[in-house]
């Protein structure tokens, strides 16, 4: 599989576009498999298109790429967006659903979802392999919960690990570049004038300065849906 930098008219045509490739691949994909989801705003889009076709979701099970520390029910939850926008609609079932626990102890979470990740996900080479990971990319660069200046999480030679996000200090569990780079599929979403800049860092300058950067299949396909907007300095001169 070769990697992929999609660019399209409108936010809503690049989430309709990367969840038509999202539903053929769910309806060819060889079940069980193991997908991981992002939180934000973008993905709610994204699960709204991905509700409105047919597809057999059945033998999928549902991982994140990040959640916020916080309680299940709170709005900034990651896996409320996806109950909402996703699991509620197509009638995931809850045996499917493998939710990092926002209102645990952070250091004790990292833990146990390290080892629910190593229980459920079948490994390729000596990790964890999910099928697909779904992640944004912040103004700053940032994706799932790896944020600049932190490298601790960047390098680490763990699965999970907890982070800081660094404006409001809320902590985070987010998946690390070993794991997901480990993955057969990585599907970024990228919209918005204001990510611009950082994919052109990324795309054009040099990758290792920013977090979403250090995120590349190293097996598989990565692929980059991107409207026109965030794509503006990425355009052949
Ligand atoms: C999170 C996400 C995060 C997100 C980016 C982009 O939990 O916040 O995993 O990495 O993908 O911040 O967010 P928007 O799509 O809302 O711009």
């Amino acid at each position: 599989m070769d990697d992929s930098i999609n660019v399209y008219p409108s936010k809503e045509q690049t989430a309709q576009k990367m969840a038509q490739y999202i539903l053929s691949e769910i309806n060819t994909i060889q079940k069980p498999a193991y997908i991981a989801l992002s939180g934000g705003k973008t993905p709610e889009v994204l699960f709204d298109y991905l509700t409105r076709e047919q597809a057999d979701w059945n033998d999928i099970h549902f991982y994140w790429a990040d959640e916020r520390c916080v309680p299940i029910d709170h709005n900034e939850s990651n896996y409320k967006s996806a109950q909402e926008h996703l699991f509620n609609p197509i009638g995931v079932l809850p045996h499917q659903i493998h939710r990092i626990k926002g209102e645990n102890d952070p250091s004790y979470e990292r833990w146990r979802y390290e080892n629910e990740i190593q229980e459920t996900v079948p490994s390729s080479g000596n990790l964890p392999a999910f099928d697909m990971i779904l992640l944004g990319m912040g103004s700053d660069g940032h994706t799932a919960s790896l944020f600049p200046g932190q490298p601790e999480t960047l390098y680490s030679g763990r699965l999970c690990e907890v982070a800081v996000h660094p404006e409001t200090q809320q902590r985070r569990i987010t998946l690390t570049p070993r794991l997901i780079n480990n993955s057969k599929q990585i599907l970024f979403l990228v919209t918005g004038q204001e990510k611009a800049q950082s994919l052109k860092t990324i795309h054009r300058e040099d990758a290792e300065k920013l977090p979403a950067g250090h995120i590349q299949s190293h097996y598989g396909a990565t692929h980059w849906y991107i409207d026109q907007e965030a794509a503006q300095y990425l355009r052949e001169s």
